[in-house]
């Protein structure tokens, strides 16, 4: 029997190819999908299973992280080996707009999580979502033993998150552990991200759809991998003998501005033309500088990315191209894999 997992924010990002990857190995996977007006599946549409479909290895549940009963009846049910926790309001300047919103969702969503699967019973392993952004103002290199100092409603939900995590493990010995990950993007990273802004505008600008591009902060320091890579590590946290935390990141600085720089040049364009600033961009409070110190992880987890920074713009300039000529020849588009 393969084993059984429960993904939260299983539409998201890493959700969608945490899914593609425990199906790949052979488990049952159950997703948690917020309800909506319009489909919000769209990054999960080519694995989907329709209800009919005998013995389903893809399962999806409407559910929300704020609402605790939902995710007890919802673990009873499934009785899952593992439990990833990746839903969350992870925007960090709409966090700034909603800021009692992202700390329900992002900070005590995790906790309704964890409290559930102590009242349902159900013997699991779970990982947390954590991020880099709870390191905040404190300056790099960042590593499990940096302290936190969040900038942002964002952070400071996360923060929450991850010490309930912790004290949860030490409670009541439960194998919980946090992954904290730099950011980490792909041609599925939300638009409204500054990569994918990034390489979405590229694509356009390139075919004549849009001339400018408004950012806010370009000095900013990120440490940016590849998310395929890193829901692999999250992966391998659940399979060790002892739950601990690690720090997840490439290691390899680089600034928002040369990221636009790398992304505008790989598709024969001169930035300078097309970039324009917007205060509105900017945060309240900044992060200026994340660069990962991932060594814990290479050690322990045997894990290294291999996409770095420059290839990663290239990835997805690439991906935001091919869309934009599907949508310009009518075709369907589809989600890039
Ligand atoms: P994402 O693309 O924004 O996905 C977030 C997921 O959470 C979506 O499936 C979303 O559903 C779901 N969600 C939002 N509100 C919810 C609610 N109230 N109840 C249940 N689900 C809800 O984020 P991501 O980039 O995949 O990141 C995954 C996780 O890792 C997040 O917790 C994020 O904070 C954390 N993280 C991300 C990075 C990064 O660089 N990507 C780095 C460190 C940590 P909809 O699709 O319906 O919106
Ligand atoms: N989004 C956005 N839009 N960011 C901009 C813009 C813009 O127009 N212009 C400049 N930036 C700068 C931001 O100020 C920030 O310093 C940097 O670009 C990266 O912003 P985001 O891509 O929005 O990511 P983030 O670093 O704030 O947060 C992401 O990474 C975290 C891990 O460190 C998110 O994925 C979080 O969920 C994640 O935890």
């Amino acid at each position: 029997m393969g084993k059984t997992a429960l993904i939260t924010g299983v539409t998201g990002q890493d959700g969608s190819y945490l899914a593609e990857l425990l199906l790949s190995k052979g488990y049952t996977v159950h997703g948690l999908v917020r309800r909506s007006s319009s489909f919000n599946t769209e990054r999960v549409d080519h694995i989907y299973q329709d209800p009919q479909t005998a013995n389903r290895s893809f399962v999806l549940h409407h559910a929300d992280l704020s609402d605790g009963v939902a995710l007890v009846n919802l673990l009873r049910d499934i009785r899952p080996d593992e439990v990833y926790n990746l839903g969350a309001q992870s925007h960090v300047r709409v966090s700034f707009d909603a800021p009692l919103y992202t700390g329900d969702v992002t900070g005590l969503g995790a906790l309704r999580l964890l409290e559930a699967i102590r009242a349902s019973g159900v013997d699991t392993r779970i990982y947390q979502a954590s991020s880099s952004e709870m390191f905040g103002s404190t300056p790099p290199p960042q590593n499990e033993q940096t302290p936190f100092h969040p900038r942002s409603p964002y952070g400071a939900a996360k923060v929450f998150a991850y010490w309930t995590t912790v004290n949860y493990r030490e409670a009541y010995d439960m194998f919980a552990v946090n992954g904290i990950l730099f950011n980490h993007e792909s041609p599925r990273r939300g638009e409204t991200f500054v990569t994918r802004k990034i390489t979405r505008a590229v694509a356009r600008i390139k075919a004549g759809l849009q001339d400018h591009l408004y950012l806010g902060n370009l000095d900013a320091v990120r440490d940016w991998g590849y998310a395929p890579e890193y829901v692999d590590v999250m992966w391998r946290m659940l399979q060790q003998d002892e739950p601990t935390d690690y720090v997840v990141a490439t290691g390899v600085a680089a600034t928002v501005r040369e990221f636009v720089e790398s992304s505008f040049s790989h598709a024969g364009l001169d930035w300078t033309e097309h970039v324009r600033y917007d205060a509105k961009y900017e945060r309240p409070s900044e992060v200026d500088a994340l660069i990962g110190d991932a060594s814990k992880a290479h050690d322990l987890l045997g894990w290294k990315p291999s996409v770095l920074v420059a290839e990663l713009a290239q990835i997805m300039v690439d991906a935001d191209i091919r869309q934009v000529e599907d949508q310009l020849a009518g075709a369907t588009v589809r989600i890039d894999r």
